[in-house]
């Protein structure tokens, strides 16, 4: 696992960029897995600009949502797949009907997850795959505890992870949904490149647990750990906890120059 501080979650996003593009250029009809929440923005950002400025085309590529809340209705604004819509999708070139959540599939959220599973494999294989971390640990959606080995399917959310993402529900605890269909931990081992992202002192201990504290399903994110090209990438405030920051700092700073994450 490779462990990246940057000083603001602004840097991160030219790096992660970097390797969109990079991927891009190497493959342009890549399979690229989408997060939603706060923190993936400053990248969505970063990429819609360089799609402006030429730079980077989507035309060919496709795209899969880590997950997707249960029980809102199509076009309500706070499903996963709209969010990706309103904060990507709209700003870059994706052709029609190249991304897809796992609440496209109009079938019972119970048997979507063999489905999307399916549709995964018969895509190729997620290439790179970008991840925001839970302030409990959580990946996608898979909360504390999740099986290690845990597939597509239907997860119960914890009423902390409903408290943090009550604030997109103007506040409203009750509008949050409590299911949500959610890429399982092996499901996100499967993809080729990992990038997960971590801004700010909530994330920290999070942070921490997940990479340098025992591979446990009391923390998701640690399933990282087992990923053979895992990318970590957090700025200074998430990253306050890790015991080997220096060791992080000097070996990104050796790194040759051009290899990328
Ligand atoms: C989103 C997702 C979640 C978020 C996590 C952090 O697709 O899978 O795991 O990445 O809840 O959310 P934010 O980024 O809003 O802090």
């Amino acid at each position: 696992m490779e462990v990246v501080i940057v000083p603001r979650p602004e840097d991160a996003a030219i790096l992660v960029a970097d390797a969109y593009c990079a991927l891009l250029d190497r493959t342009p009809d890549a399979v690229l897995g989408l997060a939603t929440g706060s923190t993936p923005l400053p990248v969505y950002r970063e990429l819609a600009r360089r799609h402006r400025g030429g730079g980077l085309s989507f035309a060919r590529a496709r795209a899969f949502l880590l997950d997707e809340y249960v029980g809102l209705a199509a076009g309500h604004p706070e499903r996963y797949r709209e969010f990706i819509r309103t904060e990507l999708e709209r700003h870059v070139d994706f052709a029609p009907e190249a991304i897809i959540g796992p609440g496209d599939l109009d079938m019972d959220p119970l048997e979507a997850g063999p489905a999307y599973e399916e549709r995964i494999r018969a895509a190729g294989g997620i290439d790179l795959q970008i991840l925001g971390i839970g302030s409990d640990g959580h990946l996608a959606f898979n909360m504390p505890m999740s099986s290690l080995a845990s597939r597509t399917r239907v997860k119960t959310l914890t009423p902390r992870t409903r408290q943090d993402n009550a604030r997109f529900f103007d506040g409203d605890l009750d509008l949050v949904p409590t299911h949500c269909l959610t890429q399982g931990l092996a499901t996100i081992l499967d993809s080729r490149h990992a990038i997960m992202l971590g801004f700010g002192r909530g994330k920290a201990q999070a942070v921490r647990e997940a990479v340098e504290g025992p591979l446990s399903s009391r923390w998701p994110a640690s399933a990282l750990q087992l990923h053979p090209h895992a990318t970590v990438v957090v700025d200074e405030d998430a990253a306050s906890q890790l015991a080997f920051g220096e060791y992080y700092r000097t070996t990104y700073a050796g790194k040759p120059a051009g290899q990328g994450l």
